[in-house]
């Protein structure tokens, strides 16, 4: 759940933050952490990250100490402070205020009073993920087989599990796609019945419609049982969907068949980057070509917004990447490596190569290309023209 309130409690009886720990469990808007200290521990955030989004402190009688260490961290970087403390204590409320505290309870716990400090905060949460921009990445393959669908699995596998961002993987290829068994998963309702409701959907309801393969990465896909067509969909219901993603994650990546209607033409048109796979081979190239030159002249999408994927590279094949380049002018040209073997192997038992291959050189050039999709800020562009419909695809 991605705005779900992320709550560490900290403090020094076992017994009271079992007690509290229960009571903040009830809640399905909220997830806790527990950090006990022991000794002379006294810092609540040491080695935690992320960042949660909260810290409750039940101080004890090292109170001085417990928040003093919340107090040197720059106030930027601290989560908002609810501290429970022993009643009456002046110079303990007076210390509490200087480390940010927003709160100050103490026990017995009113309900009430806790249940104030975490609605704000939700309220919080919520207004700021609907100002912030998602990105939005669309793969496409300028040949079919050429490896979309795995560049597009193992990024957003990758976003969400070492670059920490709330990642949703969505499936466009509503015939043929397979990307939830890459993660070995069935979804049981999805992508098309979201497209559906879209209109009355909210960020809550949002979450009936995706499967979620870890904390921070969901997956978004028609299932076997859906008997819809990429050119059947309406593309406002697409842009009101992409819209609905865009408040509820930092990262959209959609598998983008190679079909292009109004719905596949809304999601690349919004896109802010666009990732072309291609193999090195003649008919590739030339489809990667014709691909292009339709995004440029009817979409009107700039080149620098594309970057060519060549997978399966082998430097020794005559078309080079410097024939690539040449054919391509102005649009970036990365390659992936060739590993059949750890490729497919990771795709027959649903593990994603960050996970099944850590170290190889096929997950390290993944890493790069995640990073670099993530050093440019997500607009979720709005549209600049209007397309004619294409039949390029149908060519
Ligand atoms: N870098 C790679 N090295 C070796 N094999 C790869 C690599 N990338 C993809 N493959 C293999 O190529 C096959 C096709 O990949 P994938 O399904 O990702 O392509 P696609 O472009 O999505 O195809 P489709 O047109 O069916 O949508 C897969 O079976 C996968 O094992
Ligand atoms: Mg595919």
């Amino acid at each position: 759940m991605r705005n779900r309130l992320e709550v560490l409690l900290a403090g020094r009886s076992k017994d009271d933050l079992t007690e509290l720990e229960k009571v903040l469990n009830e809640r399905s808007d909220v997830r806790v952490s527990t950090k006990m200290f022991v000794n002379g521990h006294a810092d609540p955030l040491q080695d935690v990250f992320p960042t949660p989004d909260a810290v409750i402190l039940l101080v004890s009688r090292n109170w001085q100490a417990e928040l003093e260490s919340l107090q040197k961290r720059p106030a930027i970087n601290r989560p908002a402070l609810l501290v429970i403390g022993e009643e009456g204590n002046a110079e303990l409320i007076k210390v509490a205020m200087r480390a940010g505290a927003r709160d100050f309870l103490s026990p017995p716990l009113n309900e009430g009073d806790l249940e104030n400090f975490l609605a704000q905060l939700l309220r919080e949460k919520r207004t700021e993920s609907s100002h912030k921009a998602a990105r939005l990445t669309a793969v496409i393959n300028a040949k079919g087989g050429s490896g979309a669908s795995t560049l597009a699995a193992n990024l957003s596998h990758i976003l969400a599990s070492s670059l920490d961002k709330r990642t949703v993987l969505v499936d466009m290829d509503l015939q043929f796609g397979s990307l939830p068994l890459y993660f070995n998963l069935s979804p049981r309702t999805g992508l098309i019945r979201a497209l559906e409701l879209v209109d009355s959907l909210d960020l809550l309801a949002l979450e009936g419609y995706v499967c979620s393969y870890q904390d921070g990465l969901d997956i978004m896909a028609a299932t076997p049982e859906d008997r819809v067509t990429v050119s059947e969909v309406p593309e406002d219901r697409v842009e009101m969907l992409l819209k609905l993603l865009g408040e509820a994650y930092d990262d959209i990546v959609v598998d983008v068949p190679r079909w292009i209607s109004g719905a596949t033409a809304a999601v690349l048109e919004h896109a802010d980057k666009i990732l072309i796979t291609m193999e090195q081979s003649v008919t590739d190239l030339r489809d990667a070509q014709q691909l292009v030159a339709v995004l440029r002249r009817e979409l009107n999408i700039a080149e620098s917004q594309l970057t060519i994927v060549v997978n399966r590279f082998n430097k020794n094949h005559p078309v080079t990447i410097k024939d690539i380049g040449g054919a391509l002018p102005g649009v970036r040209t990365i390659t992936l490596p060739n590993d059949f073997k750890r490729v497919s192997q990771s795709i027959d038992i649903g593990t994603p190569l960050a996970e099944f291959a850590a170290g190889a050189p096929i997950t390290r050039r993944l890493q790069e290309l995640a990073k670099s999709l993530t050093e440019s800020e997500g607009q979720l562009r709005t549209r600049a023209s209007r397309w004619s419909l294409l039949n390029w695809a149908r060519q």
